[in-house]
């Protein structure tokens, strides 16, 4: 059946998962020790209720809203996904088509398997890239002034990969570089024949293309891939943040903060907007849930964009998101699940099922612009009292009087 029969992401994911080998639907899907850090964020929006206003005329609703200078189609974004030509051959062109197609932006993996020139000539208005600093500093200026030289807007730094992450899943599946064809691996290929065709017509393992030019001479995938990855650096500071800020001419946006204090002194170093993220679990799963500092970041820093990612499954956590103040939200796996199913086709359906999602729930709550949606929707579910009285949260958004 086509993906336009996926009725929500919850479909697209057991579609995406039953044509991955377990090793790389593992790696999608897994998080770091225990993997609470994945439980947190798609908990998070348990927590909140909507509340209704009726008698409301909703017949047309609009989800555009302006981002730097940009004014897009929904509020929603691709996140970045290291390495998707695993998943689709040719994998960044095809998010780089969605997102033009579905007019919203997308960000590009620093580990992306296609050139950042590429991407930026596929959606020179909707492509972001995003960069993880080199231990090397010349690698990190050269990448910035390519990215920049692309004509590319905003610059996204990642902060919160300051070491290896123990995903335990990988761990024990063997998941690492340079791949050894075991036994085991042969047959989880064998018995995902649609996949394995795909990634064998394609030429096997993808190039992680930005970082090609920097590997020695002759360099194939695999030693590609173990060369971007010993440049994982763990002494980046503020200090580096400040030369890309000089570097870069565009917009920056730091991704992973998770505190005002460090929102705080990325306002001071001229950064843009924030995503505040616990990179879907894969890192730390000690990491609290983005919405549950949200607040914190806010109040650290108003004048940046500050935007969310994280447990994105439907368009109601959208909006759950925008009306606790995030100006735009950001969405992981669920693209990579449209990715794997129909490539751009796939990802567009992805979006597409997220979007109307969220339409129908700002038909329902009575909201009809992005810009109606603020905290006065949201009930709390945390600060009801166990005698059923509500908490001054709630109460004291007008929402009870
Ligand atoms: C397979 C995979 C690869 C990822 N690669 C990157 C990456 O290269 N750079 C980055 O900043 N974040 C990366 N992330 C984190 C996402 O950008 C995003 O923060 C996270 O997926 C959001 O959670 P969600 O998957 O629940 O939507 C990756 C996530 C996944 C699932």
């Amino acid at each position: 059946m086509g993906v336009e029969s996926v009725v929500n992401t919850a479909e697209m994911r057991r579609r995406a998962i039953r044509r991955l080998p377990k090793l790389l639907g593992d790696w999608l899907e897994g998080g770091a020790e225990d993997e609470l850090g994945i439980v947190r964020s798609l908990e998070q929006f348990h927590r909140y209720c909507l509340l209704p206003h009726y008698l409301v005329d909703v017949s047309t609703i609009d989800t555009a809203v302006r981002l730097f200078d940009r004014t897009y189609d929904i509020p929603l974004g691709i996140a970045p996904t290291g390495y998707p030509g695993l998943f689709w051959p040719g994998a960044d062109m095809a998010l780089a088509r969605a997102a033009v197609d579905q007019n919203v932006p997308y960000i590009m993996s620093g580990h992306a398997t296609a050139t950042v020139e590429n991407a930026a000539k596929a959606a020179p208005e909707h492509c972001w890239f995003q960069l993880y600093p080199a231990k090397d500093p010349d690698i990190t200026r050269d990448i910035v002034a390519r990215a920049a030289d692309a004509g590319l807007e905003t610059l996204v730094v990642t902060v919160d990969v300051p070491t290896e992450p123990k995903r335990e899943r990988d761990l024990r599946n063997k998941f690492e570089m340079p791949m050894r064809m075991r036994p085991s691996v042969i047959l989880d290929g064998l018995l995902h024949p649609f996949w394995t065709a795909r990634y064998l017509g394609a030429g096997g393992l993808p190039t992680m293309a930005n970082w090609a030019p920097y590997a020695r001479e002759g360099a194939d995938a695999t030693a590609v891939a173990l060369f971007a990855e010993a440049q994982g650096c763990p002494t980046v500071s503020w200090a580096d943040l400040e030369e890309i800020r000089t570097n870069w001419p565009g917009k920056l946006v730091l991704k992973g903060v998770l505190s005002g204090d460090d929102a705080r002194q990325a306002a001071d170093k001229g950064v843009d907007g924030l995503i505040v993220s616990n990179h879907g679990g894969r890192e730390s799963d000690r990491l609290p849930a983005p919405l549950d500092v949200l607040p914190h970041v806010l109040e650290a820093a108003p004048d940046l964009s500050v935007m969310v990612d994280g447990g994105i499954r439907r368009g109601a956590d959208i909006v759950t998101a925008l009306c606790l103040g995030a100006r735009f939200v950001f969405v992981g796996r669920p693209i990579v699940y449209g990715l794997t199913v129909n490539g751009c086709e796939g990802v567009k359906r992805a979006l597409a099922i997220l979007q109307d999602e969220m339409v129908t729930t700002m038909r329902q709550i009575g909201r009809t612009s992005v810009s109606d949606l603020d905290r006065s929707v949201v009930y709390d579910t945390h600060a009801v009292s166990h005698d059923g009285s509500v908490r001054a949260s709630n109460r004291s958004q007008g929402t009870w009087e």
